[in-house]
């Protein structure tokens, strides 16, 4: 089974360090969507989206990746970090994939270190989160997409 994660992880690699530890072990690759905005995901069996959530939503340039290059029909997941106001939260990206036909397995969400506007002055919220039972959460979500999947 082979997995795809296109993640944009801007803010302080919050969504990066979960998706690395989701796929450790896995025959996966790790799309970084800011490198290219291009990229054939025809190979894969099951394809994640992920992102930090930017004003209550999946970031638009991970939007913009989906319609661009997902295939129609193929399995999806979704994968975010946040600062505790998710807002709509996957609502966008989850319409985009639902105009490629494509299958909606689940979704993992968990907090993230942020220093955006008035978090900076108290030096940050959610500091070390991701955290090393937010890493073994969102392996567990890994392993139930993927046996859903099968
Ligand atoms: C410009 C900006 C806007 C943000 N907006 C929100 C938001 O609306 N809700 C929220 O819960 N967190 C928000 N955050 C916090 C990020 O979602 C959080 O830090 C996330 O873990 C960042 O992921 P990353 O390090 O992978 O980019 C925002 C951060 C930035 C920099």
């Amino acid at each position: 089974m082979k997995i795809a994660i296109c993640y944009l992880s801007q803010h302080h690699g919050n969504t990066r360090k979960l998706v690395q530890a989701m796929v450790q072990g896995y025959d996966a690759d790790l799309i970084d969507i800011t490198a290219s905005s291009h990229a054939d995901l025809t190979g894969y069996d099951v394809i994640g989206f992920a992102s930090g959530i930017y004003a209550f939503e999946f970031h638009p340039q991970v939007v913009e990746f989906l319609k661009e290059n997902l295939p129609q029909g193929k399995k999806v997941f979704f994968v975010y970090t946040c600062g505790g106001a998710k807002g709509t939260g996957t609502k966008g990206i989850a319409k985009a994939a639902a105009e490629r036909q494509a299958e909606l397995l689940g979704e993992f969400g968990c907090r993230g270190f942020v220093t955006f506007g008035p978090f900076k002055l108290i030096g940050g919220a959610g500091k070390g989160r991701p955290n090393e039972a937010d890493l073994a959460r969102g392996r567990e979500f890994i392993q139930a997409i993927l046996a859903k999947a099968r």
